[in-house]
């Protein structure tokens, strides 16, 4: 067994483990990450691609905002349809606040590229990853390495950023959990076609809810409601098309949906949870650690940097002067915020997603036409669509 000595220790480099780790160094705290998958599984794996304003002033307040400058696509706000009406909510006139289209994927390649630089310390594909003496001062991570070494990471903190699948979140003693499984998944396509809308439409549709969401000029991506259990096998190209068209309106307004050629087709299970508290000793949890959120809304990787951003300060704060103040707070800081973006992503989906009950179908419709109808309510969904400031 090889032991290393680091002032944090950090499981899982994805982006809450990496921008906690480049954070940190900003601060002259050092960490060593370490990572089951391979850098390029976690580099290409394909997830959400907004990114909201808190998350992007705390991209560009590190160095990290560049190509984000120069390859991102600012949005203005989305639209909300249902059959025969669409309407467009404008976040900057409601709120000031906007969001930007630009994919995990590249704020992951941004992340390692600007750790690389720094020699940031991380060790990919490793197995048997375990947690010890949290409750210590000492804590420490073991783990196999690559090449099949047994190697012991000695830390005056360990933090969390490995998912729910990861073993952090089974290391805080008796958690408080909350949990939804939702009734439908999504399957969602990446296709090489240019956009058929400048800004999202989030469509409501009796036969189920799509989105019209993109990665670039010439690469679009879209979702359709499924049923849970859905094989994509039953899902040819032409059918998604299909499917697509009718429910974002094809003809609608003579608005038209261009189809093109899908790169990748995968189903999204969608589920909310919730483990409290996120902070056992000297363990924190991180992002999707500790809470997992529906897709619709788009706030599973805000939520993740969001907790990135409220525990730099916090471990700062503990390590270099000792003052534990802002840790102790850590866990019901970041949860306020958690539970605000798991209603609104509860709330978005419930609002956009068919489940053949007649009775809902009306509220849903009610919701909608208020929403787009009302200021107030307008202002509601902007304001959380487009992200409270961090310390929320
Ligand atoms: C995307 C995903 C979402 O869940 C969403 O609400 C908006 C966009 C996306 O992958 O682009």
């Amino acid at each position: 067994m090889t032991d290393r000595r680091v002032q944090v220790a950090i499981v899982g480099a994805g982006p809450a483990g990496m921008l906690l780790a480049h954070l940190l160094a900003a601060d002259g705290i050092e960490s060593a990450v370490v990572e089951t998958r391979s850098e390029d599984y976690v580099a290409s794996r394909i997830r959400a691609g907004i990114l909201e304003q808190s998350t992007v002033d705390l991209l560009h307040s590190c160095g990290l905002g560049d190509r984000l400058t120069r390859e991102g696509d600012r949005h203005r706000g989305i639209y909300l349809q249902w059959p025969e009406e669409r309407h467009h909510l404008d976040f900057v006139d409601l709120t000031g606040r906007s969001v930007w289209v630009y994919g995990q994927t590249e704020v992951q390649k941004d992340l390692v590229a600007a750790r690389a630089a720094e020699g940031q310390e991380i060790h990919y594909e490793v197995s048997d990853t375990a947690l010890h003496d949290l409750e210590t001062d000492r804590p420490s991570v073991t783990f196999t390495d690559a090449s099949g070494t047994r190697q012991r990471i000695v830390a005056d903190v360990v933090v969390g950023c490995d998912g729910s699948f990861g073993p952090s979140r089974h290391a805080v003693a008796d958690p408080a959990t909350w949990e939804k499984t939702y009734p439908y998944s999504w399957l969602g396509i990446l296709a090489d076609v240019a956009p058929s809308t400048d800004e999202l439409i989030y469509a409501y549709h009796p036969d189920g809810f799509a989105l019209h969401s993109m990665r670039s000029a010439t690469v679009s991506r879209l979702y359709l409601q499924v049923p849970n259990e859905t094989d994509v096998a039953e899902w040819s190209d032409d059918r998604i098309w299909d499917a697509l068209a009718v429910r974002l309106g094809h003809g609608q307004d003579g608005w038209h949906l261009e189809p093109g050629s899908i790169t990748d087709k995968s189903v999204l299970p969608m589920r909310s949870f919730v483990s409290a508290p996120m902070r056992h000793g000297r363990l924190f949890l991180a992002g999707d650690a500790a809470h997992i959120v529906p897709p619709t809304g788009a706030k599973g990787l805000n939520l993740a940097i969001a907790d990135v951003g409220l525990l730099v300060p916090a471990l700062v704060d503990l390590l270099r002067k000792d003052d534990p103040h802002l840790a102790d707070a850590y866990s019901d800081t970041a949860l306020r915020r958690v539970w605000r973006c798991t209603h609104f992503s509860w709330w978005m989906t419930t609002m956009l997603h068919a489940t053949g009950d007649p009775f809902e179908e009306q509220l849903r419709l009610s919701q909608l036409r208020w929403v787009t109808s009302s200021e107030a309510g307008a202002t509601g969904l902007a304001e959380n669509y487009a992200g409270l400031p961090i310390g929320f």
